[in-house]
Formats: structure tokens, sequence, C-alpha cells
């Protein structure tokens, strides 16, 4: 008995030392699934992108996220911190919001104080978000002093008290129109706006969305956008206005997505502008895939820029997807603008911003793990474009001129198995017809973004390949590949 587990240890030992030769350790930052170039979480869970800003004094994009710092799962939500001087690489900082008896920190914004309007001193960095417990959703406020690395929760916490079940995700500008600041929340299936001259007192101004857009299931993170000429290809006489509201359920391709409108904003209230005669009621989405959430954009971007970054997931699988250490990325940073169609209609448009953009290399004629693919695709005929891998899987697109679509089919990427909503193929409108269509193609371990290169329309869809594509094979068109900086 004694030499059979004598025998059975040296075994164990000799198996051990193996899977130490041989096996790559997997630690949070090498598995097969963990993005190159996107944000991930170092470990455990992430959702919806909150809080972000841009502190242009040191050249710091500030990026917070909801963070359960206990498991790969949704739980106990906290604010994660990561900071970036390209929008590409990302240092990870501690959490700077924990629970507290009013609630867990669900998702909100930040805004740089800088008139000291709420009192914590001039160019405080204010966050304003959700606590949320099992009986009520609440909105709280945080100050940071140190430029957004620590926060003090404010003695006066709740700021503005919930009345119903789902009350959450402030977002929170300074209007100038009315001079305030102004709130734009989640309200159920309708978003509410609420204004203030110093953060802390908030009084109603209006509601918006009952019986328009998609009402498939909850609204949630809202955002209104206000576009001047800087931001948009159009010819416009007067300033417009976009309000996202991201839904869930009840996306185009199932689960989650993020809708829009567009209108004008009077300082109290959003009116939709209306829309073109056959398309009444008709949704409008950001991106035409099925993993692009919870779409912010960065308070004080530069420039006037509206810088955006999602959730690059979906509800409905985002917590049995393959990736082991941690749960989630970001998409890439990108530009918003409005546009108007072939047929004159507004459309919220978004190309990869010019800081994703430079994380193009060289030309390579093999497709990398991670890399850029742009094609140049002929608008008299059909294209297709196929990316695949030695095990036959593929993801194969369509640009189909005489429907006017692009399309992307994940049915055979890879592994689809965790979830019976993930096999799926996403088709976008083209929006506008051009000679010769350029499509930009972002490619990282578990992701493709396309993108019409002149952002009529965007397409973010994860993928699982057991091994990375190797091969590109492109009908109708050109392609360019580039390794990544
Ligand atoms: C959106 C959301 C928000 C909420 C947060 C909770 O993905 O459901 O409405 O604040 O996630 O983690």
């Amino acid at each position: 008995m004694r030499h059979l587990s004598l025998a059975f240890c040296a075994i164990m030992l000799l198996f051990v030392a193996g899977c130490t030769d041989r096996t790559p350790v997997s630690h949070p930052t090498d598995e097969p699934f963990r993005s190159v170039y996107h944000h991930t979480p170092e470990a455990n869970w992430m959702n919806d992108p909150n809080g972000m800003f841009y502190d242009e004094a040191n050249g710091v994009w500030h990026l917070y996220y909801q963070h359960n710092p206990f498991g790969c799962t949704w739980g106990p939500m906290h604010w994660g911190h990561v900071t970036s001087t390209d929008l590409l690489t990302w240092e990870e900082h501690p959490i700077v919001l924990y629970p507290d008896s009013i609630g867990t920190i669900f998702s909100g914004s930040a805004v740089i104080d800088k008139n000291n309007t709420a009192g914590f001193g001039e160019n405080a960095i204010v966050a304003i978000f959700t606590q949320s417990e099992r009986i009520g959703q609440h909105q709280s406020i945080a100050y940071s002093t140190d430029g957004g690395y620590t926060f003090t929760k404010y003695e006066g916490n709740p700021v503005l008290m919930g009345d119903i079940a789902d009350f959450r995700d402030p977002k929170v500008f300074w209007d100038e129109q009315s001079n305030q600041w102004t709130m734009a929340l989640a309200c159920q299936q309708e978003i509410r706006f609420y204004g203030s001259s110093n953060l802390k007192e908030w009084t109603y101004l209006s509601s918006f969305g009952k019986d328009l857009g998609a009402h498939g299931g909850v609204w949630e993170c809202p955002e209104l956008l206000k576009f001047t000429m800087h931001n948009s290809q159009c010819t416009m006489t007067e300033d417009k206005y976009v309000l996202l509201v991201s839904i869930n359920p009840g996306g185009p391709f199932g689960g989650s997505a993020t809708q829009y409108f567009i209108g004008d904003w009077d300082g109290k209230v959003f009116t939709p502008a209306p829309q073109g005669e056959g398309r009444e009621g008709a949704s409008l989405w950001l991106d035409y895939g099925k993993d692009n959430y919870s779409t912010f954009t960065f308070h004080n971007s530069p420039d006037g820029r509206l810088v955006a970054m999602g959730w690059m997931s979906n509800w409905q699988y985002a917590e049995v997807v393959p990736t082991v250490a941690f749960r989630s990325q970001n998409t890439i940073a990108r530009d918003l603008f409005l546009f108007t169609d072939d047929e004159g209609e507004y459309h919220l448009g978004s190309v990869p911003s010019p800081e994703s953009l430079a994380l193009r290399g060289e030309e390579t004629r093999y497709l990398p793990d991670a890399g850029i693919v742009e094609l140049e695709l002929d608008g008299k005929q059909d294209a297709l474009i196929t990316l695949s891998n030695d095990k036959g899987e593929k993801v194969v697109m369509n640009l189909d001129v005489h429907r006017r679509t692009f399309s992307m089919d994940r049915t055979a990427s890879g592994d689809c198995s965790f979830s019976h909503d993930f096999a799926a193929r996403t088709v976008a409108p083209l929006f506008v017809k051009r000679d010769t269509y350029h499509v930009l193609l972002f490619i990282d371990h578990c992701s493709i973004e396309a993108f019409d290169a002149e952002g009529a329309w965007a397409m973010t869809n994860l993928v699982f390949p057991s091994e990375p594509y190797n091969h590109l094979d492109v009908q109708g068109g050109e392609a360019k590949i580039y390794n990544i900086r």
C-alpha cells in the first residue's frame, strides 16, 4: 500500500512537472481570448463603461466601469478604474467606489466641476451614479480632488430618491441653454430629465419616450448629445441633439442594443424630429452587431469631439462567454457625428477615432491574430469576405449591392455552444450609395468590429474561434492587411 502511494506520488510529481514544462500557465493576461488592444479588466467581471472623462491638463482619459471584483459573473457592483493616454493601452488603478448601506454602485457619469458649483473645490471631479438596493434605486454623488483617482462620497447621499423599480444610470452634462447641470435618467421605458445648479439638488424637467422607439425591454444608460457644425457632415442651420438609449432585451438581433433618437432640446424638453415618410416610428440603431451596449461618450473630450466607447457584449450571454480570468471588453474608441442618408434623413454615424486608427502598423501579407483589414469593394457587384482558420471555422461577410446591406455571419465562427443566442447573422443598411465601399475590420482575439470607413454604419460582433483566423478571402474587391503597432 505504502509503495503504491509512493509510486502514485512520484507519478503525480512527474505529471505536475510536465505540466509546468509544457502547459502555458493561465494567468490573467495570457489566455487566448484576452483582447490585445481592447480594454479588458485584469481579472473578474466588467459591464458598462462609466464616468468617462478626459483630463486635458494631463492628456489622460479616465474610464470607470461596472465591476464585480469577486468573480467572473455579475455581482455586487463597484466602479473599477483605468486610465490611458492613447485610448489603446490602459493602466489599471484601485477600485474607486464601493457599495455601502445605500446600495451597490450601478452605472453613471462624471463631470469636471470647473466653477465649483457643488462646493467640493474648483475642478473637482464629481461622479453621479445609481445606488441599487433590494427595494429601490437612488442617485448619489462622490467627488475627487486628486484628478479622479480617489473619491469621497457626499454625506448628503442619495441626492435623488427613486420612486419606481428601474430608476438609474444618470448621465449629466452642462446645458448652455438653461445654464444648469442636466441629467438624463433611465426610468423603466422612459427617459426623465432633471436640472440642478449644484449637482446636489435636482428638479424634474420632463419625460421622453412613451410610445416612441423600441420597447422590447427596459431602457438603460441614456445620454443626450449635442451636435454642431463641428461634428456633423450635414449642412446644419441649427444645433441638433441625439438621445442615446440602450435597451435590453429588444435589440434588432436579440438581447441588448443601443437605439437613438434625433431631435431638438430647449433646455427642458427633448422633442424628436419628424421621421420621413414611411419611416415614422422606425427605431434607429447605433450599431448593427450584437455586441455594443451601454455606449457613452467621454465628458470633456478634446476639440469638441464626441468620443464614445461601449461595452462589447450582450446580456444574453455575457456571463457565459468562454473567457477564463475575466469577462467582457470595451469597443475601440469611436467618434460620433451626424450625416444624412440618400433620402436626406439624419443619422448618427461612427468612425474609429483617430487614436484607434493610429493602431494601424505595417502592411502585411499574412492575417495576424490581432490586426486591421481595409477593404475596397466595388459598388456595382456583391462582395463576399471570409475570415477562416485551418479548423474550417469562419466568419462570412457580405456586401449586397441590390439589397444595399452589409452582413456578418458568425454561425460557424468557432465556439457558439455556450448560448443558443450566440450564433447569428447581423445585417446593416448601407444608408449611402457609393461607387466604391471602403470597409474597415478591426480584428482582435475575440471580436470583429466592421465599419463603413466614412461612418455610415458600424457592426460589432464577438467571435470565439478555437484558433485565430489565418485566411482572408475577398471576392468582389481588394484587401490590405495591417499589423497593429
Ligand atoms: C446596463 C445595466 C445598467 C445598470 C448596470 C448594472 O448594462 O443594467 O442599467 O446600471 O448595468 O450593472
